[in-house]
Order: C-alpha cells, then sequence, then structure tokens
C-alpha cells in the first residue's frame, strides 16, 4: 500500500464523512466476462480481479472505512473446471505472500473466514502467516471470504453451539442473536453496512446470509476488474443517498 497520488485520492467532497457505511462487503464478480469479452482466457480476469481488490482496499483506508469484506471463492466454486479451481488457489497464495508485508507495514489486519480446513496446505499456511502476522494491526479490517458460504457458516455456528449445551456450559434458553453471532466466522465485526455486487447479478449466492439482514445493496453492471474509485464513489453516493430504516417509520 504505497502512497501514490492516484484519481480520487482524497474522500470526495460530495460525500458526508459521518455518513460513511463503517464496513462495505463486495461480491467480486465479473472476472470471466471481463476476460471474455476480450478475448482473453477466464483466468486474466481473476489475475485483474486481484488488482481491483487491492485498490479498493487502499481507497477504503484513505477514505477512512474501517472495514471491507471481499468474497473471493465460495462453497460453491469447487464445481468449477479444476484447472481454474487450481489457478484460483496459486493465485490467492502468490498474492497473499507478494502483499503480506505492506499489509502489515500499512496496519492492515487481515481475517479469512470460511472452511479454510479444506483449502490446500500451503495456501492454509499462507492463510495463517498473514492473520498471526497482522493481528495486532489496528487499521483496516480486511476479511476475504474463501472456501465461504453463508448455509455452511450458519451450520457449523449451530454445531459449535450444541457441543456447548451438551457439555452444559449452555443453557438452550441462553442462546440469543448475540450467542449465535459469537460462533459466526465473522464474530466480533460488525455486520456490512453496504454490500456491492458487481456484473449485474441479483443474488447473494450463499454470502453473508446472517449478517446481510439490514445491508443496503448496489448492484452495477460493472465487472469486477473494472470496479475503481470512480465506481465506488457511485456506489458510496447511492448509500448515502438511502434511508435507512430498520423497520421504523
Ligand atoms: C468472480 O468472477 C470470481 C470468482 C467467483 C472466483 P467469475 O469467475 O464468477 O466471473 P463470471 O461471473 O464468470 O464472469
Ligand atoms: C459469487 O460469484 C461468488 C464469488 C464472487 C466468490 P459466482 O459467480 O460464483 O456466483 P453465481 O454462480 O453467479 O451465483
Ligand atoms: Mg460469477
Amino acid at each position: 500500500m504505497k502512497v501514490q497520488k492516484t484519481e480520487l485520492q482524497d474522500l470526495p467532497t460530495d460525500l458526508k464523512r459521518e455518513l460513511l457505511p463503517q464496513h462495505v462487503a463486495v461480491i467480486c464478480d465479473g472476472n470471466g466476462r471481463w476476460a471474455q469479452h476480450r478475448g482473453l482466457p477466464r483466468f486474466v480476469g481473476h489475475q485483474r480481479g486481484t488488482d481491483a481488490l487491492k485498490n479498493l482496499l487502499r481507497c477504503c483506508d484513505d477514505w477512512g472505512i474501517g472495514a471491507l469484506t471481499a468474497y473471493v471463492f465460495s462453497t460453491e466454486n469447487w464445481g468449477r473446471p479444476q484447472e481454474e479451481v487450481d489457478f484460483l488457489m496459486t493465485l490467492f497464495q502468490r498474492v497473499l505472500r507478494q502483499e503480506l508485508r505492506e499489509m502489515v507495514e500499512e496496519n492492515v489486519q487481515i481475517k479469512f473466514v470460511g472452511n479454510l480446513s479444506a483449502l490446500p496446505r500451503s495456501l492454509q499456511d499462507e492463510i495463517s502467516r498473514s492473520m498471526a502476522e497482522t493481528r495486532n494491526n489496528r487499521g483496516i479490517r480486511f476479511t476475504v471470504a474463501t472456501n465461504y458460504g453463508g448455509r455452511q457458516e450458519i451450520v457449523q455456528a449451530c454445531r459449535a453451539i450444541s457441543d456447548k449445551v451438551q457439555q452444559g456450559l449452555l443453557q438452550p434458553d441462553e442462546i440469543d442473536e448475540a450467542t449465535f453471532e459469537r460462533h459466526l466466522y465473522t464474530a466480533g465485526i460488525c455486520d456490512p453496512d453496504l454490500l456491492i455486487r458487481t456484473s449485474g447479478e441479483m443474488r447473494l449466492s450463499n454470502f453473508l446470509l446472517w449478517q446481510t439482514a439490514y445491508a443496503e445493496i448496489y448492484i452495477t453492471e460493472t465487472l469486477w476488474p473494472d470496479f475503481d474509485r470512480r465506481e465506488f464513489h457511485r456506489a458510496l453516493c447511492s448509500y448515502q443517498g438511502r434511508e435507512r430504516r430498520f423497520g421504523k417509520v
């Protein structure tokens, strides 16, 4: 995260700092189409997608947004051709290794959420190292959802809670929303205020099913590798124009 003068380096003046989302979540979709539209193989889109994510992380940091969560691989994405899955796993590992030093220096706190034990061993090692090395950082909280599925997350939370009940550590009538949240992968991270999905798809695809209960949703036709500061600015303008009622009048 070297300081480089970029367009929209500072928070655009038409955005109100006090109304910024504290936590932005993104479904990074459209890498394959981005590449296909250029006659390139899908993997080029994935490579460019990692640049877009780095840029968004830097932008959130520049503009004073405290938490960013990115969905980069779902529990359903194992169903893709083996070469694509293998490419993605290798890409995640390489990018993580390349970027870790800068994230440590820039005070980023990185966390991976999902069923991490099913990832290749070498990627798991890189993930553990990155979380350990940035654990005490107090800058932006960057959460990467890898082999993540909202339903799988809810089921594993139920299992963990049932275990405690079985051991007598918890009574069934003590289970409330707060208990449940403490057993999700995202424990300790506030719910996203704004959920962005690129590439025009209007679905959650199993992302943060519990946590997005009251997120404002912003969908853009822009494909993920093209999602830049201007696009993010548009999303934030839309967000700041909303009235969040939370069921009230
Ligand atoms: C998102 O882009 C990246 C992953 C799901 C890993 P896609 O690969 O889904 O791109 P499209 O949707 O096929 O264009
Ligand atoms: C959602 O994108 C998952 C990620 C971006 C990681 P997909 O491309 O897998 O979603 P669907 O298949 O269009 O629902
Ligand atoms: Mg897709």
